[in-house]
């Protein structure tokens, strides 16, 4: 099987050692990635998401990297400056995941800005959850999702990682909706997390929800729908801080194996979820880049540096050349 450009539209690759760790897994894999700023300071000026480019761009080969910016109040001079650095801007509730407290506090707030994004084709990116019960967080955001698209009808805004089945009716009910899926949310189910022996390392924001939601996610992914983009959320943190209570899986190393199965040789459909969707819906254009799957049983890895992977150990039919 060989994928013409695979694209991850949501990446966290943290800084330093950890980004040195965990990047090869991406790059190996992956053409290009959208890259989540919510580090510590978050990425939210010109001269910090450059800095961090080239982080990026120094520890990778034909890999391109797509930045995208922390939301915060920007003016139009701030915008002007980003617009062509950036893919997209990234909407994080305060509060609501991983380094998200400087995230924004009142929607309202940030209308201006999503004015001028709008008129400037920049897209927005979006962590959709309320404060609200743990299993109701996604559902809730819902009606905020609904008012952000009737409000701003030319901003393309990406739902990103749903979890909540209802979430996928949004995106033929509004033509400026789009949607991430990730790994773990389109195979796994609570009961993976808390359904037997207590498994930190699946748990993660939004956290993984219910069967009928997962069993809809497959439906509409395998259906091929063309609003539905891959996007891996694969977030890692060290097992210390794992079972400290981090919310993230690390997802990257196990990433096309896993939807080789999925995907059962559809092919097209495949190639559609991990690169022609994204490329269409958002005029993406990077390198060309083949990446090969041959059917031979490869082991997912135990353990890269001190974070333990999704399906780690886990024996899978095909493997990345
Ligand atoms: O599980 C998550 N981990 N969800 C997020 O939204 C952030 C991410 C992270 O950065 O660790
Ligand atoms: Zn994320």
């Amino acid at each position: 099987m060989t994928l013409n450009t695979p694209i991850d539209m949501h990446l966290h690759l943290r800084e330093g050692e950890m980004l040195k760790t965990v990047l090869p897994y991406s790059a190996k894999q992956f053409a290009a990635a959208v890259i989540m700023p919510n580090l510590v300071p978050p990425v939210d000026n010109k001269n910090r998401l450059i800095d961090y480019k080239e982080e990026i761009v120094q520890n990778s080969d034909n890999f391109t990297p797509l930045m995208n910016v922390f939301m915060k109040e920007f003016d139009e001079e701030e915008l002007l400056k980003l617009k062509d650095e950036i893919f997209a801007v990234k909407l994080y509730p305060a509060g609501i995941t991983t380094n998200s407290e400087g995230g924004v506090k009142s929607i309202e707030k940030i209308y201006s800005v999503l004015e001028m994004m709008s008129e400037l084709n920049i897209p927005l990116s979006v962590h959709g959850e309320t404060n609200g019960f743990v299993l109701d967080r996604e559902r809730e955001f819902i009606d905020i999702y609904k008012k952000l698209a009737k409000d701003f009808p030319n901003l393309k805004i990406i739902m990103e990682h749903i979890g909540t089945s209802e979430m996928l009716y949004l995106l033929d009910e509004y033509e400026n909706l789009y949607t991430t899926v990730t790994l773990h949310h389109l195979l796994l189910t609570l009961d993976e997390v808390v359904g037997g022996m207590l498994n930190p390392h699946y748990f993660c924001k939004p956290i993984i929800k219910t069967p009928k939601d997962r069993d809809e996610i497959q439906k509409f992914v395998k259906k091929g729908h063309k609003k539905i983009m891959f996007g891996s959320d694969s977030a890692p943190h060290s097992i210390k801080n794992k079972l400290k209570g981090a919310a993230g899986i690390f997802s990257a190393p196990v990433i096309l194996p896993a939807l080789a199965e999925f995907f059962e040789g559809d092919l097209e459909t495949f190639q559609k979820f991990v690169s022609d969707n994204a490329r269409e819906n958002f005029n993406i254009n990077v390198p060309e880049k083949k990446v090969e799957l041959i059917e031979e049983e490869w082991t997912a890895p135990y353990i890269v540096g001190n974070i333990k992977p999704m399906f780690a150990g886990k024996k899978f039919k095909f493997k990345v050349l």
